[in-house]
């Protein structure tokens, strides 16, 4: 920009910096030479400003990362479209009449955030939780700059944040996965050599109980013994179906023959006080996997929803169906599935049982009473046939456990009968 005093006459002495002179003569009611002198100029000046400053209010509206101007107290004071979408509101307008308070999961957590800002002033990506408008948690990677009045307080914060939810829920996967993948080859190393050892136990303790006819309360001991045996050898192909190493058989298989097949066994395991309700979507296509293992994975889904139900009366409910799931861990889309649930009415459980329920030995059970390893076992079997399973449920509200898997394509049934 050519400053006005390059061309035509000198403007007016500059009168003092007082800022209400100083505009007037801008805006062309000071003297009128100015006015007459450099009011093109201003113009030009104007639009300029405003090509500006539309300029950048393109890239404020059209950036993918959620820009926002808000104040100490929580006020939004401008936010841009990807800001509301990352939240669920409709527009930038409608997230401006809610406070940012309420998108915060814990008040700790926005005041942890504004001490880092007051004491850094600039904070980059600086991670923490924060919620949807629908209640869903959100981790959201955010940078902000904090500006400041003349006595040091906090009175602006402008920042940018983007939504990392999905990265922390596949890095949670992965993290998950490793953990069971390393458990799953400890027990495989001793499970071989655990096997032997309870072979020779089981069998000195049959000889026993053989030789001790005459003494019925020490054959009564070496009973006991072969009974603990078989208790022991139980967890031992239990931890072995976990850990992927006992070659399952898959076959072609309908859900809904399992669940019939299976019925009678889920109502002697349930007891009658539980009701059992079945719901078969007859038109479900079929799956690939090994009748066994999902008899495994079955018993086990129903035998935590007795427990979870206790002594007084309660229902179980197991359905099954057909579904088009976008899975982004499986990195393919749209799939077919075909899915198994079991939903039951009893205690459920908090976020922090859900987090570590397919844990090996993560059991909130007495001791003696549960193991920890059914559920890991079902997420292997699950896992082992490219299948997914989805927990839902929340404190006294019951459990629904949702079994994904894949339904087998034309090919796959051709190439499964031809073999
Ligand atoms: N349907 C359910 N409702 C409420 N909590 C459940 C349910 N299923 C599992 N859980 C919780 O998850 C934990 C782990 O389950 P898992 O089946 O892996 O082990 P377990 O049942 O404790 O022992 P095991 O199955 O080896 O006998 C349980 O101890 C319980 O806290
Ligand atoms: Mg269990």
């Amino acid at each position: 920009m050519k400053k006005p005093s390059e061309d035509g006459p000198p403007p007016a002495p500059l009168a003092p910096p007082d800022p209400d002179n100083l505009r007037q003569r801008l805006i062309g009611l000071g003297e009128h030479s100015i006015r007459k002198s450099h009011y093109p100029q201003l113009q030009e000046r104007l639009a300029e400003l405003e090509r500006s400053e539309a300029r950048y209010r393109r890239l404020f509206e059209n950036s993918p990362a959620g820009h926002f101007v808000s104040d100490a107290d929580g006020a939004l004071l401008d936010c841009n479209p990807a800001f509301a979408r990352t939240f669920g509101f409709e527009s930038p307008a409608e997230a401006r009449r809610i406070s940012l308070i309420d998108l915060y999961l814990a008040p700790a957590d926005r005041d942890r955030f504004l001490g880092l800002l007051r004491e850094k002033r600039l904070l980059t990506h600086h991670e923490m939780p924060m919620r949807h408008r629908d209640g869903r948690p959100l981790w959201v990677q955010i940078n902000a700059e904090g500006r400041f009045d003349a006595e040091g307080r906090l009175t602006r914060i402008y920042g940018f944040l983007s939504d990392h939810t999905q990265r922390r829920e596949m890095e949670a996967q992965f993290r998950q996965a490793q953990k069971m993948e390393a458990v799953g080859r400890l027990a495989a190393s001793v499970a071989h050599d655990f096997n032997n050892m309870m072979t020779a136990v089981k069998g000195y303790a049959e000889l026993l109980t053989l030789k001790l006819a005459d003494a019925p309360d020490l054959a009564e001991y070496a009973r006991q013994i072969v009974e603990a045996v078989r208790r022991a050898t139980g967890l031992i192909s239990q931890l072995l179906a976990f850990s992927r190493r006992q070659t399952p058989h898959p076959t072609l298989l309908n859900l809904n023959r399992l669940v019939t097949d299976m019925a009678d066994m889920f109502r002697q395991v349930l007891g009658r006080s539980i009701a059992l309700e079945t719901r078969l979507d007859p038109s479900i296509g079929r799956v690939m996997a090994d009748p066994g293992q999902m008899e495994q994975v079955l018993m086990n889904l129903m035998v935590n929803a007795r427990d979870a139900i206790g002594a007084g009366s309660g229902r179980v409910r197991v359905r099954t169906g057909g579904m088009i799931a976008d899975i982004p861990e499986s990195g393919k889309n749209d799939r077919r599935y075909v899915f198994l649930q079991v939903r039951d009415s009893g205690a459920g459980m908090d976020a922090r049982t859900q987090a570590r329920l397919f844990e090996p030995f993560f059991t909130t059970k007495q001791k003696g009473k549960g193991t920890g390893l059914g559920l890991s076992t079902v997420y292997g079997i699950i896992k082992s046939n490219k299948g997914h399973i989805r927990v839902r449920s929340r404190p006294g509200a019951g459990a629904t456990f949702t079994i994904l898997l894949p339904e087998t394509t034309r090919t796959a049934e051709v190439r499964a009968k031809n073999r």
